[in-house]
């Protein structure tokens, strides 16, 4: 496995990898990883010929400094992983490496068609589009086949598939295939997250209310109404000392939007556990 820091080099090692017909499937993440991110990373080693997993806390998606400072960051640790897994490049810029002073500054805007004024795109303003701007440079940069992203980060998966399927970016990135993988969870039920790392022993305890209660709700959809289910959920989650929901939203998989009907619906929650920050969904 080789690790890179420059556009330059994993760019030239992309054109080698295609010149010789290899297929190459694209694990973007912020590093930090986990058993959710390996599952992502053998899913690409499985079904490319080469697997580029990209390691990169993106300064542009934070809206609030004191996350991105505390974000949890061990390249040697998550090199190790990602060799004992499989991979074949880990690309590791500096954010100097990825973007220009003006780029850093947040210019980059991108039309969405309204799917980033729901849930997080709410709360985090200018969030996607930073996402969607270090996403859209990786395409460039690694030109993929396949790129692999974890259904927890739900809206996340839905702008980006729709900046490939139907955006002015659509065509663009070639023939690349986004791949929506299962959330995977701890035994307890916590859905697996970089930002676990930052919970107490007990926090994570307490934390396990919020998949239960998703759990739950499935059965209250049986005899109560879209709203009455999203707030007997953020009652419940709140009912526990140490939560807090930012929200709970149940909407429509496709257009994100709020939904009167549990026919292809998503629901979807935030909450604080202390000082962290947890996402979390489930579909009905
Ligand atoms: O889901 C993440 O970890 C990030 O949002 C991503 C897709 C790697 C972009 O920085």
């Amino acid at each position: 496995m080789q690790i890179i820091t420059t556009k330059q080099d994993l760019q030239r090692e992309v054109e080698a990898c295609k010149s010789h017909g290899k297929s190459i499937g694209l694990v973007p993440t912020m590093g930090a990883l986990h058993a959710g991110h390996a599952s992502l990373v053998r899913r690409a080693v499985s079904e490319n010929n080469v697997c580029v997993v990209s390691v990169f806390v993106n300064p542009t998606q934070f809206n609030n400094k004191e996350d991105l400072a505390l974000y949890p960051r061990d390249l040697q640790r998550d090199a190790q992983l990602l060799e004992s897994i499989g991979a074949h490049y880990v690309f590791a810029p500096s954010p100097e490496e990825m973007y220009t002073a003006e780029e850093m500054s947040g210019t980059f805007r991108f039309d969405f068609g309204g799917l980033d004024k729901v849930m997080e795109g709410k709360m985090r303003p200018g969030h996607f589009n930073g996402v969607v701007q270090v996403v859209s440079r990786l395409f460039y940069l690694v030109r993929p086949d396949r790129v692999y992203f974890g259904e927890k980060d739900f809206q996340q998966l839905a702008i980006i598939r729709f900046m490939v399927e139907r955006s002015e970016l659509a065509g663009t990135f070639g023939d690349l295939r986004i791949v929506g993988c299962p959330i995977v969870r701890e035994e307890s039920g916590l859905a697996m997250s970089s930002r676990n790392e930052r919970l107490s022993e007990e926090e994570k305890a307490t934390a396990t209310a919020i998949y239960r209660t998703l759990r739950e709700s499935m059965k209250w959809a049986k005899t109560q109404s879209v709203r009455e289910v999203e707030k007997r959920v953020v009652d419940t989650i709140n009912s526990v000392d140490g939560l807090e929901t930012e929200y709970y939203e149940i909407v429509d998989k496709t257009t994100l939007l709020p939904t009167d009907t549990f026919s292809n619906a998503i629901g979807c929650v935030t909450v604080y556990c202390g000082k962290v920050r947890l996402i979390d969904n489930i579909q009905y």
